[in-house]
């Protein structure tokens, strides 16, 4: 029997990645993907809890497909309707309990007893709840991928987080770390290859934190993990996110000097440029800290693009501590970055914060601050103009005869390639520079007589 699976991912790739898992564990009772909801026998929402008010926005997405679920009702039809993810986790029972139509309540360790979940949905005693933390468990027993998971994937090495930033629930939501062992990961890296994959992601909420048991049955760190696999035949790139200054070792920096399919892309969050926020914070680190991390790199790998994430508006903000994150901006250059202000989040230290700042304020130095970093990326844009970059295509872009890949700079790029191309990287000369993509020209080589 083939039953219509409709899974909506919120927040982040790691999301992205526990969605495509689950997916693959119901498989085997029938479900396919559909991304039609309203044909679906099964919703599950993937939920994200670092955003704001992301309980009130589950709640107001599961009010509309309650009645998605009563129109099919009407029409003899069941719909199972699940919440999986952080928010999930957050919130438990309080999920049934608000809103008792929905059948699954699962947390993001626990989604590889989706199967037994549903089983014991059929047995018709109400709704199953199942937020443990079983880490080790959930890798153990997730299946092989078997479907293609595209040219650029994700596999998850690493999850949760020991760090407790203030303002972060990460910790509360994903747990302790966890690092999965090498032999798996290069297990599930040699069938997505296989599987056409060309280029992986490594994941983890603290992915340089990784600290795995190795090959040798010693502990490797994510540097060694990257040059065990850029050994496998087939891959051409290699990323890792999210990464935190503090756990950017030696051997990591060497890693951007000496593995060449280790792409010159790091997303490095530093949140503030002050001092006294970074302590805050609880980052344990200081600016002229993170500014030596980055000269490292850079010694490492000229060529290396940086990214960010930056919090305006923390408790006890000042002018001068936000003109301190400005100058961190100024001087580092970034390719990209996200801004976000401060929101409070229940159950972490800095949601009681007596300081909390004004949100005009907070509004108007996000302003600054995601012009400044548009600006950037503009600038970074630009000065590709004209060079030749290798570009991985990953697929057809909107136009007929077109493919669109990535530079190695996480930039898209969409050029005029025949469909053979998919997979190949290719150079490409840059001729059109937006502020989100680039568009160019595949360099043919000289065909000799
Ligand atoms: N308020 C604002 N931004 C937050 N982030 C995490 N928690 C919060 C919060 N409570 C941001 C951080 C992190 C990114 C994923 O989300 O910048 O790096
Ligand atoms: Fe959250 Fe990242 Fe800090 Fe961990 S290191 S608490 S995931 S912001």
């Amino acid at each position: 029997m083939t039953r219509k699976l409709y899974i909506k991912t919120y927040g982040c790739q790691m999301n992205v990645y526990d969605s495509a898992r689950m997916a693959e564990v119901l498989a085997p009772l029938g479900y396919t993907s559909t991304d039609r909801p309203d044909e679906a026998d099964m919703i599950l929402l993937n939920t994200c809890h670092i955003r704001e008010k992301a309980a009130e926005k589950l709640f107001s997405d599961l009010g509309r497909l309650r009645q998605l679920k009563m129109l099919k009702a009407d029409a003899g039809e069941a719909l199972v309707l699940g919440v999986a993810g952080c928010v999930a986790q957050a919130e438990g029972a309080e999920i049934l309990a608000r809103a008792p139509y929905v059948d699954l309540v699962l947390g993001p360790q626990t989604y590889h007893r989706l199967p037994d979940m549903v089983a014991r949905l059929q047995l018709g005693r109400g709704p199953v709840l199942d937020t443990e933390f079983p880490a080790v468990a959930k890798f153990d027993s997730l299946p092989e991928t078997q479907a293609p998971q595209g040219v650029s994937a994700f596999l998850s090495v690493q999850e949760g987080c020991d760090k407790f930033c203030t303002f972060c629930v990460v910790p509360y939501t994903r747990g302790a770390e966890f690092s999965r062992p090498a032999a798996a990961i290069r297990a599930e890296a040699r069938r997505l290859i296989a599987l056409g994959t060309r280029e992986l992601t490594l994941l983890g909420q603290n992915v340089n934190a990784y600290h795995g048991e190795g090959l040798d049955g010693a502990e490797w760190g994510l540097g060694r993990l990257i040059r065990m696999l850029a050994e496998e035949p087939g891959l051409l790139r290699l990323r890792y996110t999210t990464s935190h200054p503090r756990d950017m070792d030696d051997d990591l920096i060497a890693a951007h000097r000496e593995v060449a399919i280790l792409m010159p892309f790091l997303h490095l969050p530093v949140q503030s440029g002050s001092d006294r926020m970074l302590e805050a914070m609880n980052r344990r680190h200081t600016v002229a800290d993170y500014r030596r991390i980055v000269d490292r790199l850079r010694t490492a790998r000229s060529d290396l693009a940086l990214s960010s994430d930056f919090i305006v508006g923390f408790p006890g903000e000042t002018d001068e501590d936000f003109a301190a994150t400005i100058t961190l901006i100024r001087d580092i250059g970034y390719a990209q970055a996200y801004s976000f202000k401060y929101s409070p989040r229940p159950g972490t230290p800095a949601a009681l914060s007596e300081d909390q700042v004004a949100d005009e304020v907070k509004s108007e130095r996000l302003q600054i601050l995601h012009e400044l970093l548009q600006q950037g990326q503009r600038d970074f844009n630009l000065s590709c103009q004209n060079r030749t970059l290798p570009v991985l295509f990953e697929r057809p872009g909107r136009h007929p005869g077109q493919l669109v890949g990535r530079s190695p700079f996480m930039q898209g790029v969409h050029a005029q390639a025949p469909a053979r191309c998919e997979g190949a990287v290719l150079p490409v000369r840059i001729t059109g520079v937006g502020p989100n993509s680039l568009a160019g020209e595949v360099e043919m080589a000289e065909v000799k007589a």
